[in-house]
């Protein structure tokens, strides 16, 4: 499986970008976590036990403090995505509006096997050509346009699989 985001790595520019961030917090610069660790996943697609470590020696905090933050957080992930992150609603309303099946049809459209996804330790799954991502989210607040999906940042409504290929630029 091809990865679409570098591997974690620390250089000048990166630190430049932390320190400036972290310059916003001179009361207490733990209070920069969120934001170093939104530039993290940014860049590098997800959170590793590298950049946990990198966020806890720039902030004087223990490793563990930034490793509950990320798993607090549903947005932040621990896995590598694909060049597009498909997240697809599975609440009340989106499973009933069919989630499930369209789950099936977009890992059948990117050849995705979530055979090895489980909610705790392995939700991504990611396509052979390291383009396509898949993962079930919890409500996305807008259950009455069920079934809804953010495809990276971006929400779609009353998705099938055509929307989300138009999302991806196909
Ligand atoms: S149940 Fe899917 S958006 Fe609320």
């Amino acid at each position: 499986m091809s990865q679409y985001f570098p591997p974690f790595a620390s250089d000048s520019k990166l630190e430049a970008e932390a320190d400036e961030r972290i310059s916003h917090y001179s009361e207490s610069k733990r209070s920069a976590v969120l934001p170093l660790l939104h530039i993290v996943q940014h860049k590098f697609g997800f959170i590793s036990e590298e950049a946990i470590a990198w966020v806890a020696a720039k902030l004087d905090l223990e490793p563990i403090k930034v490793l509950e933050v990320v798993t607090f957080y549903p947005g932040f992930r621990q896995y590598a995505p694909g060049k597009y992150h498909i997240r697809v609603c599975r609440t009340l309303s989106c499973a009933l509006g069919g989630s499930a099946e369209l789950m099936d049809d977009l890992c059948k459209e990117f050849g995705i096997d979530r055979t090895a996804a489980d909610p705790h330790h392995h939700p991504i799954s990611v396509s052979p050509c390291g383009k396509y991502s898949v993962e079930f989210a919890e409500c996305l607040a807008s259950c009455g346009t069920a079934p809804v999906c953010l495809v990276n940042d971006d929400f779609y409504e009353a998705v099938d699989v055509a929307k989300v290929k138009g999302a991806c630029g196909e």
